[in-house]
């Protein structure tokens, strides 16, 4: 019974986040009057001093704490002694007590992450200005679509990364309500004063509903989401990489330092971040799933099973704090190819929209346009062309529409330069989307 129900091995973690709640508890006993000004004084102290044992690592779990709120209680006994440490219990229950920390630990914990997910994000930018103007085939369905500029796909995954920095800082508002307060499920006699607690711990609020304080888990649940979802844009984003640096692309190399060799072939250079990236994905799915079938057929209020939402959250964060730095190291340090990207760009007949799309801009209805684009496609491949080679004889062959402005359009760059709408590949748009990046990355970097 003992070894199923001990959480210290995996809880300890939380344990100045305990301590912070357990001063500010005394604060609230204090306010309350059950505890009078010296024994608050003697609390507050008591606990600084376990705050700084723990920190030191001289006071930690022993064999016989269940968990870390036991221990703790057992470690600001041995300080301030069993008297004065037997009060801090009063209108408290560890299952307010562990809502409460788990919320302020994620509180801290997604912060950090925020900051490592800027790191891929400003890798991505960097990569984005270096290679300004360099362009590289589309793809849709992973065939040939239009041609683009490597800027805009490298912007393309950042975007992604705001808006999941964006989910956390969202997330960080519905975390920042405290459940101390609602005791074990129903709330407290004793006076105590839940806001006093919230506001000393750095929430902006207290629970409105004390089953809900104790029994909720969707925070969790959400918190291991947004880390899924980040496993998961890194993951597309480490697929395209993977593609890139192999032989048959050949649009990037990645560096020494954040590729590894075979054991046994010598010219091996083996993309093991991006692989572990995508490997992680789905070890993070696997934690979010884990959690919301842990929840769904919960009873309220509080069940030990709660007890289960820590080991895949800690994971989770554990995982990404190593995982996203080295994404970001190894996407910081590609090497592009743009002559290459550039040679294969027109491939595939990727300049066919462009054609379809000149017409329209001459007064040509969309349909036809789109027939005769496929007529000049079919014109090129019945004669082991491409798009780019036809010559203003070919035109009259092909359709009485076909003017020779069709033939200024027909280079990658113009292509690219034509795509100049708002969010457009055309450099000009690209220019401005890295500014656009910029003033995101400074406003949600001021959370
Ligand atoms: N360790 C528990 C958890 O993580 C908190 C303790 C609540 N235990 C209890 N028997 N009421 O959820």
């Amino acid at each position: 019974m003992f070894a199923l129900s001990k959480s210290t091995q995996f809880d300890w973690r939380l344990a100045l986040h305990d301590i912070a709640g357990s001063r500010a508890h005394a604060k609230a006993l204090r306010a309350a009057g059950l505890l009078d000004e010296g024994q608050a004084d003697a609390m507050d102290a008591g606990l600084a001093e376990l705050a700084r044992r723990v920190e030191a690592g001289e006071f930690v779990a022993a064999d016989s704490d269940e968990d870390v709120h036991g221990a703790l209680e057992r470690g600001l006994k041995e300080i301030v002694g069993p008297e004065l440490g037997g009060r801090i219990r009063a209108g408290r229950s560890r299952n307010d007590q562990i809502a409460t920390l788990i919320r302020s630990y994620l509180r801290h914990e997604i912060r950090l992450i925020a900051q490592d997910v800027d790191g891929v994000i400003a890798a991505l930018a960097a990569q984005a200005t270096t290679y300004l103007g360099a362009v590289m085939p589309g793809r849709t369905h992973l065939q040939s679509a239009q041609p683009i500029l490597l800027s805009h796909h490298l912007l393309a995954h950042a975007w992604p990364l705001v808006r999941d920095i964006d989910r956390l800082r969202d997330l960080d508002r519905r975390l920042a309500v405290s459940p101390y307060g609602s005791a074990a499920l129903a709330g407290t006699s004793l006076g105590l004063d839940p806001e006093l607690v919230a506001r000393e711990l750095g929430f902006d609020s207290s629970v409105p509903n004390s089953i809900d304080g104790t029994a909720a888990r969707d925070l969790t649940a959400e918190a291991a989401y947004v880390l899924a979802q980040i496993g998961v844009d890194l993951s597309r984003l480490s697929e395209d990489v993977i593609l890139w640096c192999t032989a048959e692309f050949g649009f990037a190399t990645l560096d020494d330092a954040w590729s590894t060799g075979s054991s046994i072939m010598p010219q091996k250079k083996n993309p093991d971040v991006a692989e572990l990236a995508r490997g992680k994905a789905g070890r993070l799915i696997g934690n979010l799933a884990g959690l919301l079938a842990t929840f769904k057929g919960l009873p309220l209020a509080y069940n030990r099973d709660l007890q289960e939402d820590k080991e895949p959250i800690f994971d989770g964060l554990d995982q990404l704090h190593v995982l996203v730095p080295a994404v970001a190291g190894m996407v910081g340090t590609l090497t592009f190819h743009p002559e290459r990207m550039a040679e294969v760009a027109p491939r595939g007949f990727s300049l066919a929209t462009d054609v379809a799309d000149h017409l329209v801009r001459s007064g040509v209805p969309f349909a036809v346009a789109h027939e005769v684009a496929g007529e000049t496609v079919r014109y090129c491949e019945a004669g082991g062309t491409t798009l780019q080679d036809l010559s203003r004889e070919d035109l009259p062959k092909i359709s009485e529409h076909l003017d020779e402005g069709v033939l200024d359009v027909l280079t990658v760059e113009g292509s690219v330069a034509s795509r100049n709408g708002r969010g457009g590949t055309a450099p000009d748009r690209v220019q401005d989307q890295l500014g656009e990046l910029d003033a995101a990355r400074s406003e949600l970097g001021a959370w």
